[in-house]
């Protein structure tokens, strides 16, 4: 079978088309017949170097087609189902054929696109815990950073209909900003700007924000937290991908009476039955109809140093994935 295997970190050339030997699926396990596998930002970060982890492998911790095989002790009703799953050890997904393990595999619900179920189940299963760690009431300002990216585009999505208001999506260009108001953002702000705090105050009466998540980090996360709302803001940051963590001030936090939290952490330590609750809410919204994601492109898998570069260099609004 064709897989993607990165041999060494590097720039996204490094990831090649390759033959391989097709999986097996150990006890409790099943295969699937890859027909979308997503690309995160994570799998960038990865194949970057930015995040060590063993050589050789292939990429893709989330895929979506048809169970094609079944290791010993899985039910055997889930051979043939069309599924999304995750995949075993977070790799195997940029591939024809990639293992999950039966617990981690979700059926896609009648009447969802497998480019959509595949899109919502894990990152909006992220986004529901994100928005549950940060305790997001009715009733409050969210800010939410990379608004019209894969999990952002889903959490001002979520955060609407859980009745925050205002949510204000910011983004970088006129393009995303647009984006994050049809993904429902009461407001959008660009932070190519150099004033967007100040934007954000205005769209939250001058009080900032009761509640910011941000995935971007560095500058544009320093500056989400200047946004935040004194007295009581909560940050909640769950990712880098200008390339640096936001920096944090304890006397600056201390004097404006704000907390910063890592609502990832939490979400990622919630007993495995939560979670996996939180990916079937996402799925079931989708299927509903009550949150739609964004899919930027579907790419063959020879195109996948491509996919990365153009989430690297920011041009994506929404989900990239990839058809082996
Ligand atoms: N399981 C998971 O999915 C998981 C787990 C752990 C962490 N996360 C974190 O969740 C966050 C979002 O991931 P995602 O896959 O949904 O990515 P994404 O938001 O679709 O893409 C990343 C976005 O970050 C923004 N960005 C700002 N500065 C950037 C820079 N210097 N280089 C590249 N991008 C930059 C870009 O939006 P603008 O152009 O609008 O700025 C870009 O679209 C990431 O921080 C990721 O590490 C996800």
């Amino acid at each position: 079978m064709r897989v993607v295997q990165v041999r060494r970190t590097g720039a996204p050339d490094v990831m090649r088309v390759e033959e391989a030997a097709e999986p097996r699926p150990g006890p409790g396990e099943v295969l699937v017949a890859v027909e979308r596998a997503g690309v995160l930002y994570g799998d960038v970060l990865l194949r970057s170097g930015a995040y060590p982890r063993p050589l050789p492998y292939v990429p893709g911790l989330e895929v979506g087609g048809r169970v094609v095989a079944l290791g010993p002790r899985v039910d055997p009703a889930l051979l043939g189902t069309r599924v999304v799953a995750t995949t075993v050890g977070s790799a195997g997904g940029y591939a024809e054929r990639a293992v999950a393990r039966a617990a981690d595999v979700y059926p896609v619900p009648a009447g969802l696109a497998l480019d959509h179920a595949v899109a919502v189940f894990q990152a909006g299963a992220v986004a529901v815990g994100l928005l549950s760690a940060m305790r997001v009431a009715a009733g409050e300002s969210v800010l939410v950073t990379a608004a019209a990216g894969r999990i952002g585009s889903l959490l001002v999505q979520l955060a609407r209909a859980a009745g925050a208001e205002p949510v204000v999506g910011a983004a970088g260009g006129p393009a995303k900003t647009a984006a994050a108001r049809e993904l429902g953002a009461h407001a959008a702000v660009d932070y190519d700007r150099q004033d967007w705090p100040e934007q954000v105050r205005k769209a939250t009466g001058g009080r900032g924000a009761a509640v910011v998540l941000d995935a971007v980090g560095g500058t544009i996360g320093a500056q989400a937290l200047e946004a935040a709302a004194d007295a009581g803001g909560r940050v909640g940051i769950y990712g880098f991908t200008s390339g640096t963590w936001t920096a944090l001030d304890t006397m600056t936090l201390a004097r404006r009476g704000l907390t910063v939290t890592g609502p990832l952490g939490i979400t990622f330590a919630k007993p495995a039955a939560q979670q996996r609750a939180d990916a079937e809410q996402a799925l079931a919204a989708a299927a509903a109809g009550r949150l739609v994601p964004r899919i930027h492109a579907v790419r063959p898998l020879e195109e996948a140093a491509g996919a990365h570069a153009e989430l690297a260099a920011r041009h994506s609004v929404g989900a990239l994935l990839l058809a082996p």
